[in-house]
């Protein structure tokens, strides 16, 4: 049976959203999965609790995910189960603090109990080409688990 991944992101200068098309761009290359790419704000309840996967970007705001962001896990976490044991992932983007914003965000995304795809994504400023491939290959790896996930 096919699989849907699902790309929730937030972004206002368009670092982060070219990450999420190319997480987005590398799951589509796994056949039996479909991809749903979509602005934080454009999520809807049945988005979430159709998906089997998750990617989840964010831009590093003081040191973690956007405010959108987490008003999206914050209004999720009554339904945490919809996560639990689901391949899940993490990228950023950031002004030399991304790294700690990507920990800081797995920190947060952990309490919704995902199958960890790591290492997520840490890019500081605009994705560069090596960013965006290393973009597809984490979309990639997560439409791959998401397929081997019952
Ligand atoms: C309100 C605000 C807070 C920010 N805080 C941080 C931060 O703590 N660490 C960091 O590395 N960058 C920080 N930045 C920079 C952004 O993370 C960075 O420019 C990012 O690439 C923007 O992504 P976007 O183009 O997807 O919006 C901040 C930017 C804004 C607007």
């Amino acid at each position: 049976m096919g699989k849907r991944v699902l790309v929730i992101y937030d972004s206002r200068t368009g670092n982060t959203e070219k990450l999420a098309q190319a997480v987005a761009n590398g799951a589509r290359k796994v056949p039996g999965v479909e991809v749903v790419l979509k602005r934080v704000r454009e999520v809807t309840p049945d988005d979430v609790s159709s998906a089997d996967a998750y990617a989840f970007g964010s831009p590093s705001h003081f040191g973690i995910m956007s405010g959108e962001i987490l008003t999206m896990f914050t209004n999720l976490y009554p339904h945490r189960h919809i996560l639990a044991g689901k391949p899940a992932c993490v990228f950023t983007t950031g002004s030399g603090g991304q790294v700690t914003a990507l920990e800081n965000i797995e920190r947060i995304l952990g309490v919704f109990n995902p199958k960890w795809i790591k290492p997520g994504l840490a890019v500081e400023g605009a994705p560069k080409e090596k960013d965006l491939e290393l973009a597809e290959k984490l979309g990639e790896k997560l439409a791959k688990v998401a397929l081997q996930t019952t």
